[in-house]
């Protein structure tokens, strides 16, 4: 099963991301983590899309087009991948299609934008593996400490609230359109992300035809 997470910043994608990979057994894809490991390790990617990421602007179709494309096509994706925050521009989805790669269900978690602030200011990340906390909706077992892997858990650059703002308008601006597009091609599934975590979770297992 091949699955794209659609949703605006802070919408619950990398934590439903998570939770769908250990039910479904696929990997998740995160453009944003492999950017941000990019960026960790000072790779040529990594110097290119600093600029952007650190300012909220969504970083050149052509260097994401390229990590998905080669991502996609590895061996652990043979069974189906979950695809989080990519595509996110009409061009990218376009890209996709041309590309033959096959998407059966892209889910929209709806959150309004008023509650996405608070999430932000509350949200710790792996800066080993990327996983998601927040510090009263999520915490971690141990504080500052990953769950998954151990790894110290820090603020993301991009969650100061200007640029958490700038971020939800690019997101209205370039991405909220891929639900027209998904909706014609009949793949589009839309759930309420404004509930506890389990609760999306189940939503979402339910709107893709998947065991709860
Ligand atoms: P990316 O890392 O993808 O960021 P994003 O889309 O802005 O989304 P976030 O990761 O901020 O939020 P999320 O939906 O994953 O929410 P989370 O689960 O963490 O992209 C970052 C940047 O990289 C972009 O700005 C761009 O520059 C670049 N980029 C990446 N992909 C790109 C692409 N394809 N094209 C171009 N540029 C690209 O949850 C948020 C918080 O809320 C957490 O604290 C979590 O614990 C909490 N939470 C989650 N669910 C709930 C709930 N139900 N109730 C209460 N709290 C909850
Ligand atoms: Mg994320």
């Amino acid at each position: 099963m091949n699955l794209i997470l659609l949703g605006a910043p802070g919408a619950g994608k990398g934590t439903q991301a998570e939770l769908l990979t250990q039910k479904l057994s696929i990997p998740a894809i995160s453009t944003g983590n492999m950017l941000r490991e990019a960026m960790a390790n000072g790779t040529e990617l990594g110097k290119k899309a600093k600029k952007f990421m650190d300012e909220g602007y969504l970083v050149p179709d052509e260097l994401i087009l390229g990590i998905v494309a080669d991502r996609v096509a590895m061996p652990d994706c043979a069974n189906g991948f979950i695809l989080d925050g990519v595509p996110r521009t009409l061009a990218q989805a376009e890209a996709l299609e041309e590309k033959g790669i096959k998407i059966d269900h892209v889910v929209s978690i709806e959150v309004d934008d008023s509650e996405i602030e608070g999430r932000m200011t509350g949200r710790r990340v792996c800066s080993k593996c990327g996983a998601s906390y927040h510090v009263a909706a999520n915490p971690p077992r141990a504080e500052g400490v990953c769950d998954a892997c151990g790894g110290a858990l820090i603020v993301r650059k991009d969650d100061a609230p200007e640029t958490v703002r700038h971020r939800l308008e690019v997101y209205h601006a370039s991405t909220e359109v891929l639900k027209d597009f998904y909706g014609k091609l009949g793949r589009l599934r839309l759930v309420n992300g404004s509930q506890s975590i389990e609760g999306a979770n189940e939503d979402i297992l339910k709107a893709i035809g998947a065991k709860v």
